[in-house]
């Protein structure tokens, strides 16, 4: 009977071991898949201070690194706005926005819009040849509503945008 025992107490430690390591799979396979599936959202409170104050604060991954290297060598003049930064603010924060860029994210949109820009570097995200095509069927009185403005308003519509969340059940056109 001892061999019997043995097999059994054997049979108990593999079955405890093989469930943890299970689990601990399934759980990495699970952030992993949200990485792939939605975009990283903000965090870094610089950026978040400074380009936030007059529209929806774009998540980095929308745009690849060379747009953000623009965006930020041009923000004395940023689409008729002087943003009027410091040296070393606008350093930090172009340092942010380069290193989770489109082509770091890994986020399956991100790789959709790098491969859509075919190497160019936009000024808007409403540019992106990925990102126009998805909104085709908009109509451009839909995007002049009272409380949408524009197409740049994305959170407007997309009302899980700053979780990086652009799901299509997510979307919710405002009427007026
Ligand atoms: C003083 C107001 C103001 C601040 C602050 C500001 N922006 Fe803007 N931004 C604008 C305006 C105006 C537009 C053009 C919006 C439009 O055409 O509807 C714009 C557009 C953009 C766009 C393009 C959106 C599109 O259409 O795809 C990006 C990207 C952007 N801003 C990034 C930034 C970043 C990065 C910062 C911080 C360094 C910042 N903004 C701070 C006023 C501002
Ligand atoms: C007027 C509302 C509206 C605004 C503003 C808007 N979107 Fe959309 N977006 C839509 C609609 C509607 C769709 C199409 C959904 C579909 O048919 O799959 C869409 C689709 C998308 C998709 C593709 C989703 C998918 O199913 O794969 C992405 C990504 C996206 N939008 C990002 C943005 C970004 C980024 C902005 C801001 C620069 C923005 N949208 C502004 C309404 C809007």
């Amino acid at each position: 009977m001892k061999i019997f025992r043995f097999l059994m107490f054997f049979l108990a430690v593999f079955l405890v071991c093989g469930t943890v390591i299970f689990n601990v799979a399934e759980a990495g396979k699970k952030s992993s898949k949200y990485k792939r599936r939605y975009l990283p959202p903000v965090e870094n409170a610089l950026y978040a201070d400074e380009c936030a104050s007059c529209h929806f604060l774009y998540l980095p991954g929308l745009l690849p690194g060379g747009s953000w290297v623009k965006i930020m060598n041009g923000s004395e003049d940023h689409f008729g706005e002087d943003l009027a930064l410091e040296e070393e603010t606008t350093a930090e924060i172009l340092k942010y926005l380069k290193a989770n860029g489109a082509e770091s994210t890994g986020a399956k949109r991100s790789k959709k819009i790098m491969k859509s820009l075919k190497g160019e570097t936009p000024l808007r995200i409403t540019e992106v040849p990925y990102i126009v095509k998805e909104h085709h069927e908009v109509k451009s009185k839909v995007f002049k509503r009272e409380s949408i403005g524009s197409f740049s308003n994305c959170v407007a519509c997309h009302r899980t945008a700053a979780k990086g969340v652009f799901e299509e059940d997510d979307i919710k056109i405002p009427k007026k």
